[in-house]
């Protein structure tokens, strides 16, 4: 899910997550690149395909899960970490990216929060678009991980990676 932060209107709302990202697990570009871990990208390489056909957005390259995979096809259970939502690109996802590279003007040089962001196409998809400023939220670090690959494979500095549940975070009310 991703939507867009205005700051006029919603300025509250970007200091808000900056102050939520401020005590939890942030990965920023130059920490997520230099912090990846090598094996884990090693295992994220040898078990994805890099791939831009096959959904709705072909200008975007992704890593992602394909039947020429091993974990296409081998038993679910042998996948060593959390199911990887991120391996896949959701038609809902698909669709929100369309929509973001056709009309650039609804996220130019705005801030966008992509919540849920798994592979991270659709906050590469405001990226490409002429947004400010991209953080990307998914509760899982490896998401995270893939996340910073996939803006690598499109040319983009990687973005701040949010791996925190801010569902769960209490906003202080406003006076
Ligand atoms: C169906 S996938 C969609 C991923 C991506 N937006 C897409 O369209 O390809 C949902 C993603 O939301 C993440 N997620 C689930 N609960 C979340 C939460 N409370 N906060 C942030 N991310 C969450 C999951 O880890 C998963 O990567």
């Amino acid at each position: 899910m991703a939507f867009r932060l205005g700051w006029k209107t919603s300025r509250s709302h970007w200091s808000f997550l900056q102050a939520v990202s401020s005590g939890f697990p942030l990965i920023s570009w130059r920490t997520a690149g230099s912090c990846l871990d090598p094996e884990m990208k090693a295992y994220l390489e040898e078990n994805t395909e890099v791939t831009s056909s096959g959904s709705l957005t072909p200008e975007i390259q992704l890593r992602l899960l394909t039947p020429r995979c091993k974990f296409w096809w081998e038993r679910a259970e042998l996948w060593p970490y959390s199911d990887p939502y991120w391996a896949i690109y959701w038609p809902g996802g698909q669709a929100l990216s369309r929509y973001l590279l056709d009309n650039p003007d609804v996220v130019r040089g705005k801030s966008v929060l992509d919540l849920g962001s798994g592979c991270g196409a659709t906050a590469i998809a405001a990226k490409m678009s002429g947004a400010s400023k991209i953080l990307a939220n998914d509760i899982d670090p490896i998401a995270g991980m893939a996340i910073t690959l996939n803006c690598k494979l499109n040319g983009l500095n990687p973005f701040p990676v949010l791996t925190k549940n801010i569902l769960s975070t209490k906003q202080e009310p406003e006076y």
